[in-house]
């Protein structure tokens, strides 16, 4: 076989490749191709754009190719033999029109670039997001509210996150509302999110930075502006104090076990740092960083042995009696 038969044929190979891989993704996995907010709109545009150029130089190339390998089998010249490249009348063609292509990415890629700088409107609110080994800070600073792992957003209105991180670097990434921003410790990076429709969208760790980097998710929740007026109030609140012997029982424990050094709960003595803030935790739809959906089984299953189900993270595990640990959860799903 030629040198130039085995290009044509290695790169058949791997075309096939690319358009077998591009069914590996699962159902339920966000793409960045299938945009539902103006930032990840503006970047698939971009995509798209490169995608169709690409396509249409891979085949105007593999075109003349052809056409090349045709006329040199006609004509019999040997394999290797050196040609009259002066005599290409196509040559100087080709690569004006490669500069050109070059130019009109690079063009495009400028002028996406510009604008995502800046949302259309000034942003509706600031959310601060600081990376931890292996769960999200949220923080709403205009209103004083802390939350985890999930963060609100009012449908239709930019709103500015702030990227932090308290050890190593990590990554934010919605694909269906952003493009990714790092996470850089002392130094705070900053761009804005928009959703066009309410929903729940999924966002994850893009930059690996652990163990536990590929459980490193989190929940964006785009509501209509008045739900999540509610939502936001609802979380500036100190916890809700609920009348109940196990629940009272539950606190006792929580208060006195350990889980108050990590875990701050708004409105009582816990105030730990190191991990999430508790205060309204039943209202997350997950745990673990998106791992767990947040219900009874699930949260008895962590405490009982955090260890097990997401090793190396910093919670340990505690000596809860079985008693013990029911009151816990009793007590964690009070916290709405
Ligand atoms: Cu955080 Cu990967």
């Amino acid at each position: 076989m030629t040198t130039t038969g085995r290009g044509v044929v290695l790169g058949g190979a791997l075309a096939i490749t690319v358009v077998l891989l591009a069914g590996c993704q699962p159902e339920d996995s966000p793409s960045a191709l299938d945009p539902r907010g103006p930032r990840a709109e503006r970047i698939a545009d971009l995509w798209w754009l490169m995608f169709w150029l690409g396509t249409a130089v891979f085949v105007v190339v593999m075109g003349f190719l052809a056409y090349a390998t045709f006329r040199a089998w006609r004509r019999g010249v040997a394999d290797g033999e050196p040609t009259d490249r002066h005599a290409n009348p196509f040559l100087a063609g080709a690569m004006a029109v490669t500069v050109l292509v070059i130019l009109v990415v690079l063009g495009f890629s400028l002028w996406t670039s510009r604008l995502l700088v800046e949302p259309d409107e000034p942003p509706a609110l600031t959310v601060d997001v600081i990376g931890n080994q292996w769960w999200w800070e949220v923080r709403y600073p205009e209103v004083d509210a802390i939350t985890a792992n999930e963060i609100h957003i009012p449908v239709g209105e930019p709103v500015r996150v702030r990227l932090l991180s308290d050890d190593v670097i990590h990554s934010f990434w919605i694909p269906e509302l952003s493009g990714k921003l790092d996470l850089l410790p002392g130094i705070t990076n900053e761009f804005w999110i928009e959703a066009d429709e309410p929903g729940t969208y999924l966002g994850e760790c893009a930059e690996f930075c652990g163990i536990q980097h590929a459980h490193m998710a989190f929940l964006v929740v785009a509501e209509p502006r008045e739900r999540f007026d509610l939502w936001l109030t609802g979380q500036v609140e100190p916890a809700s104090f609920v009348a109940d012997p196990l629940v009272e029982r539950g606190q006792d424990i929580f208060l006195t076990a350990g889980c108050a050094a990590c875990h701050t709960v708004r409105g009582t003595a816990a105030d730990g740092e190191i991990g999430p803030d508790l205060t309204h935790l039943a209202s997350r739809e997950t745990i673990a960083a998106g791992m767990l959906e947040n219900n009874l089984g699930n949260l008895m299953g962590w405490i009982a042995d955090p260890q097990a189900i997401k090793p190396g993270n910093h919670m340990p595990n505690l000596p809860l009696a079985p008693e013990e640990l029911e009151a816990v959860v009793a007590y964690l799903l009070s916290l709405e």
